[in-house]
């Protein structure tokens, strides 16, 4: 538990909880705090993976500009770690995205871009706009979107530490698809094992994943709404079902696991854990194993209740 050197140290080893009140008779449903990292989620992980595989590659030298775009977690991420490692941040965020996060990543000192909510291929998408502006200043787009670092780190850590709190694998693995790198990282690490979990995606109704077709889905926070990012579409094949939420859902799961579980999570831990319940009604027994990506606090302007 420390002292530790660095608060970078603190990334990962997050805990993982049973719930105890929601799941089923029978159904057992983990769910690992990720909102117990540094900055409050799993994007701790990936920003210092692609950070530090930039460095690897000689694209960052001390001083140096990283870009990013993001609905805001790994635009946190990014930030707080750019000013512990003596980089500037430039972060591209989604109109729309939680007043509460942008100014975070205004306070930790990166300069803050927005972009409007459009299909990935618009000219002013954030990506397309993340990658104009790292040409523009001489910095490194992170491009969390296809980063190859960020299956990566969930691969190498977020899978294995699930493996050893559980003692084992799970049945299932039930995870909401943003950049898709979690999903990705954590089957990848499964499955080449020869781990037997059936893998669960998550996606927002109407989205592009959900559908098949470029369409635009329930704003759920950190899922793709608008989006199928390249990281989702080199490792889709590993995926074995989608299961699709609407908002309310998303919402009204929050509230009942805060309420009852007293796991604070956000909305997209309402999303991943509402399809886990979907799923162990489906199954009936076994071990389900889930994300708390980030918590309420970041949500804290919706909770007035449902529109
Ligand atoms: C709150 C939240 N939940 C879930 C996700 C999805 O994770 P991933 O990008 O690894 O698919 C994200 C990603 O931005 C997120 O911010």
């Amino acid at each position: 538990m420390g002292p530790y050197g660095s608060v970078v140290e603190l990334i990962g080893n997050t805990p993982l909880v049973r719930l105890r009140r929601i799941p089923p008779p029978g159904a057992q449903i983990y769910v690992k705090l990720e909102y117990m990292n540094p900055t409050g989620s799993h994007k701790d992980r990936i920003a210092l993976y692609m950070v530090r595989e930039a460095e690897r590659r000689g694209l960052l030298r001390p001083g140096g500009v990283v870009v990013e775009a993001s609905s805001g977690n790994t635009a946190i991420s990014v930030a707080w770690l750019a000013s512990q490692l003596g980089y500037k941040a430039v972060i591209v965020v989604e109109e729309g995205a939680s007043p509460a996060k942008v100014s975070v990543i205004k306070a930790l000192g990166a300069e803050v871009v927005f972009a409007p909510r459009v299909p990935f291929d618009h000219p002013e998408h954030p990506v397309r706009v993340a990658e104009r502006l790292a040409e523009e200043r001489g910095g490194v787009f992170l491009n969390q979107f296809e980063n190859e670092a960020n299956a990566r780190a969930h691969c190498e850590t977020t899978a294995a530490e699930l493996y050893s709190q559980l003692g084992g694998w799970p049945d299932v693995f039930v995870m909401g698809i943003g950049t898709a790198g979690t999903i990705a990282g954590v089957s990848k690490f499964f499955k080449e094992r020869g781990a037997k979990t059936r893998i669960v995606g998550v996606v927002p109704r109407g989205s592009p994943i959900a559908t098949g077709r470029p369409t635009l889905g329930e704003a759920i926070e950190g899922l793709a709404t608008s989006t199928v990012s390249p990281i989702y579409e080199r490792y889709s094949g590993l995926i074995d079902a989608l299961v699709e939420v609407d908002y309310r859902r998303a919402y009204e799961t929050m509230l009942r696991l805060a309420k009852e579980e007293g796991v604070l999570g956000g909305l997209s831990t309402g999303a991943n854990v509402a399809a886990a319940l979907e799923v162990a009604g489906e199954s009936g027994s076994g071990v389900a194993a889930t994300l708390a990506p980030d918590s309420m606090f970041r949500y804290t302007h919706l909770l007035g209740g449902l529109a």
